[in-house]
């Protein structure tokens, strides 16, 4: 997949409302949600690593500091077109290799049933039980960094 970049951005940037769209077109909208209710509460306060070939966003991935040691991957998106080829790992193992360099120890993310065995590949392992979000089963998983 070449020309691919992957770039640390905030609300504001250029590419943001790239990032929203597909946020709702791979998250969203598919459950039936409005273009209205993609933004979370703390948008602002978290990182937002996005995949794009120019101003196209392709994927992108969302990390909320929860204290100075972890916090939790959220908004994990990659354009239905590019699914499968390698780009939402890509986008995990940088987000984490940033999180590293700012001292976060550790991780943890609310899975969509499906998508787990996406995470496990990539180091993270289900706890607790199963609940719903969204109306969809999902899984908590969690790493540590340093593993
Ligand atoms: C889930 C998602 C982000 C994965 O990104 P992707 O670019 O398609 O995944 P990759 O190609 O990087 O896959 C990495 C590895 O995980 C595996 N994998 C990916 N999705 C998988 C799935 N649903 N089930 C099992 N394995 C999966 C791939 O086969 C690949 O394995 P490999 O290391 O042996 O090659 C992407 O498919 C997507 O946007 N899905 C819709 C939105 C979604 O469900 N987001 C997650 C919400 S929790």
């Amino acid at each position: 997949m070449p020309d691919v970049t992957l770039s640390l951005i905030h609300p504001g940037h250029p590419l943001y409302e790239g990032e929203l769209e597909l946020r709702f077109r791979v998250l969203r909208e598919p459950l039936g949600y409005t273009r209205a209710q993609v933004a979370f509460p703390f948008e602002a306060d978290s990182l937002h690593l996005v995949a794009h070939q120019g101003d196209t966003v392709l994927g992108c991935v969302l990390f909320n500091p929860e204290d100075a040691h972890g916090g939790r991957l959220f908004q994990m998106a990659v354009s239905p077109h590019l699914q499968g080829q390698g780009l939402g790992a890509r986008l995990v193992r940088s987000l984490e290799e940033e999180l590293r360099r700012r001292g976060f120890t550790h991780v943890h993310l609310h899975a969509r049933g499906p998508v787990v065995p996406f995470y496990e590949r990539l180091g993270y392992a289900v706890y607790g039980e199963p609940f719903t979000e969204v109306g969809i089963p999902h899984r908590h998983m969690r790493k540590a960094l340093d593993t």
